[in-house]
């Protein structure tokens, strides 16, 4: 906050309490304390008369201190602009106060699972407890609470895996993030050359297309297209290059997203989780993804 907002923010402050004790005191002075003085006039009733009498003492003394608190606080906490109020206190600093004790707490439940390898986490109930919450707190936002995923971020259930399904590999997916990179290829194949690239793609998953379009597209793809997701389209884990030939989309299947896919690229991004939870919750996290995707039937297929 510069000195101009400071020096308008602390007179305003001020000048408004300081109106505020001026109104108690003017209201209150000089009022007569006679009953015939503060007859308003109004009658009701017949015999009951409306008074206009002085706020009782230890009322307005209320006032007085709620004035008093107020300058007591304004020097001791911050409230005029840029001043730090003399016990320099923040609301950042007391936020970190207050979340590392409760790490400190909460890191003994952690530590236990740390020595246990990765495979027995995912049949431990206690983990697999811990590691739900883990998920829902951090990674619900992008997979969804069941971890099925939306367009653009994968089911993390169905054994299918863009990085590798190994439990070690799931591991250094969340740990270290992934950066996916799908160049944009709209300049190099033109408008023609992303429609028969498109419907290849499209042959790939075996839906049914135009045949002579589609053989356009082959000559495309093996060219360039076959360097990432190989030469039968079905994908390279290295690279988070996508298996084509299944029927599983992280972006979508028909004709127009396909092609959109072609021509603008993607760079579908999974934050490192290391800097953001640490490796205790990170482990607990991959156990409980790992025990979703086990649960499917075709569980052994990856
Ligand atoms: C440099 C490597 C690379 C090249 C070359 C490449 N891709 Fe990709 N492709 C990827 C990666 C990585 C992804 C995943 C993008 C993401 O996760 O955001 C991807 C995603 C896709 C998808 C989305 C799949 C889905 O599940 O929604 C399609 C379709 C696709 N590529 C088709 C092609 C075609 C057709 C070509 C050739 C014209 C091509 N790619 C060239 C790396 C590549
Ligand atoms: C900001 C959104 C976001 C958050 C938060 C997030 N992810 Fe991801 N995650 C992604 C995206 C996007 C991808 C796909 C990257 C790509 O296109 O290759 C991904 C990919 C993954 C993969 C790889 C899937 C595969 O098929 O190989 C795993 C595993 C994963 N996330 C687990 C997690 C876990 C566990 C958490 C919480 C600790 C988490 N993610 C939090 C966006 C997110």
């Amino acid at each position: 906050m510069n000195q101009g907002w400071t020096l308008y923010i602390s007179i305003f402050t001020i000048v408004n309490i300081l109106a505020c004790l001026w109104l108690l005191w003017w209201t209150a002075k000089n009022r007569s304390t006679k009953a015939e003085d503060q007859d308003t006039g109004h009658v009701w009733d017949e015999d009951i008369r409306e008074l206009n009498r002085p706020l009782p003492k230890w009322w307005l003394n209320l006032f007085y201190i709620t004035i008093v608190f107020s300058f007591a606080y304004l020097v001791l906490y911050p409230g005029l602009g840029s001043f730090a109020g003399t016990k320099k206190w923040t609301s950042q600093e007391q936020h970190d106060a207050e979340a590392k004790a409760a790490e400190e707490k909460i890191a003994p439940i952690f530590a236990k699972f740390r020595a246990q390898p990765l495979a027995d986490l995912v049949h431990d109930a206690d983990a697999q407890r811990l590691g739900a919450s883990v998920f829902a707190n951090n990674c619900a936002t992008c997979h969804g609470s069941d971890a099925k995923g939306a367009k653009g971020y994968p089911n993390l259930t169905d054994n299918d895996w863009l990085w590798g399904g190994e439990p070690d590999t799931v591991l250094t997916t969340i740990l270290d993030g992934r950066q996916a990179a799908m160049p944009a290829m709209g300049a190099v194949l033109g408008d023609e050359g992303v429609a028969a690239t498109a419907v290849y793609v499209q042959s790939l998953a075996g839906q049914g297309v135009d045949d002579a379009l589609a053989s356009k597209g082959q000559a495309h793809f093996q060219t360039i297209c076959a360097a990432c997701h190989g030469p039968e389209g079905k994908g390279n884990p290295m690279l988070g290059a996508p298996n084509l030939t299944d029927n599983i989309w992280l972006y979508g299947s028909d004709f127009d997203t396909i092609a959109t896919t072609i021509r603008n690229g993607r760079n579908g991004q999974m934050p490192a989780h290391r800097p953001l939870i640490g490796e205790d919750r990170v482990r607990l996290a991959a156990a409980w993804v790992l025990a979703q995707s086990q649960a499917q039937p075709n569980a052994e297929a990856h």
